[in-house]
């Protein structure tokens, strides 16, 4: 089995470092092959996503991926920008299905945002789509009107087909779940979101079983924080997804402690932290790995089919964190290599 790895920007680099030792560790047989991607592959061939690392994401069974973006590039042409390389992965290699899981250690109740026994709670799956919406619509672009005034615009768009299968992992989702999904939208205001909700409700009759309610975006995020234990399976659009899943990573603790994994009809399947490359806090050890770690168990369970030794890093860091492992966004002092030692001392 062959592991595609690209480390990225800024913190990325310094947590797939650790995701690897830990995988290492628990599946000795898997191989690896390294590409630049993001910031790092722009100043090294010219692109963000050259051609040599789409096609080692390609042939590989499962993909490792840490984060991009850098502000040296924020001037670059859009096209050349570290972001390109995450968005042009997801696009080329079909992965329109982001599983985003958001629960709470129970360790880390003193670390979430949120008041302990509202954290207590938490115990959800994001599912994110992944390859529509106002992220990939056109038309887009900025111009200057006849008036003079510059304007910018991004069309936000779905089609049936693309709203129908990202609602059928959902249903899937939650039937292996507590069996209730929200489904997330704007359908009071965006014609988009009206279309989504009526193709969730038509493949909901398929999922009798799967209690479906339905919530307006600005309600899902104050009900988030308010009573983040009322969500099992939250499906949504692609941005909003976006926003969610950042707000709900505060509320299990921190940006440092959610992984993904982006899935689509048959390749490979691509897994990362949800959060970015860090720049504030890049090269100085201070990030938390748990994320990609995370990540990596979820690489071997959906990608390799091998739940038990997914089932053995989760328990593993579930074992550091009740051994006291905090890295600095937990409040606690570790860097970033002691976190992985001590998850590697957990397993062993
Ligand atoms: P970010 O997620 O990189 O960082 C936000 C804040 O969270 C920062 O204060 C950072 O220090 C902290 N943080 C993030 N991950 C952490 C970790 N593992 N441990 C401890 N603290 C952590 O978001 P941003 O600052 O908005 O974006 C920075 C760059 O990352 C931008 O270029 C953005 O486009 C990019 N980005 C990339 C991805 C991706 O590759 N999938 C995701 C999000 C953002
Ligand atoms: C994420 C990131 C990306 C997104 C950016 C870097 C394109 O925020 O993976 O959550 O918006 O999808
Ligand atoms: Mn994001």
């Amino acid at each position: 089995m062959l592991i595609a790895l690209l480390p990225g920007d800024g913190i990325g680099p310094e947590v797939v470092a650790e995701a690897v030792r830990v995988l290492e560790h628990v599946a000795p047989d898997l191989r690896y092959e390294q590409a630049p991607v993001g910031g790092a592959a722009y100043k090294a061939t010219g692109h963000p996503l050259p051609p040599e690392t789409l096609a080692l994401a390609k042939r590989a069974d499962a993909i490792l991926f840490g984060a991009v973006g850098d502000p040296a590039c924020d001037a670059l042409d859009r096209h050349l920008r570290p972001e390109q390389a995450i968005l042009g992965l997801r696009k080329e290699l079909g992965l329109f299905a982001n599983l985003r899981p958001a629960t709470l250690f129970p360790e880390l109740a003193d670390a979430s945002a949120l008041r302990p026994e509202i954290a207590r709670s938490i115990d959800m799956v994001i599912v994110r789509e992944l390859t529509g919406d106002v992220y990939f619509g056109q038309p887009r672009g900025r111009r200057t009107t006849d008036t003079g005034r510059r304007e910018g615009f991004d069309m936000m768009r779905y089609d049936e087909d693309e709203v129908a299968r990202i609602a059928t992992i959902a249903f899937e989702t939650a039937r292996g779940r507590k069996r209730r999904l929200c489904s997330v939208d704007k359908a009071n205001v965006l014609e988009t979101s009206q279309l989504w909700r009526d193709v969730v409700i038509e493949v909901g009759a398929r999922y009798p079983d799967v209690a479906l309610e339905h919530m307006y975006v600005d309600n899902a995020a104050m009900q988030l924080v308010r009573a983040p234990g009322h969500f099992d399976v939250i499906v949504t659009g692609n941005l909003f997804g976006d926003i969610l899943s950042d707000q709900a990573s505060m509320c299990a603790g921190s940006i440092g402690m959610l992984p993904s994994a982006a899935l689509g009809a048959g390749g490979p399947g691509l897994y990362e932290p949800i959060h970015g490359s860090a720049p504030d806090i890049a090269g100085q050890g201070k990030a938390n790995p748990l994320a990609t770690i995370l990540s990596a168990a979820m690489l071997l369970r959906h990608s390799l089919g091998r739940a038990a030794e997914a089932d053995r890093i989760e328990a593993a860091v579930a074992a550091a964190l009740a051994g006291g492992a905090r890295s600095a966004d937990l409040g606690g002092s570790h860097s970033t290599r002691e976190i992985g030692d001590r998850v590697l001392a957990a397993l062993a």
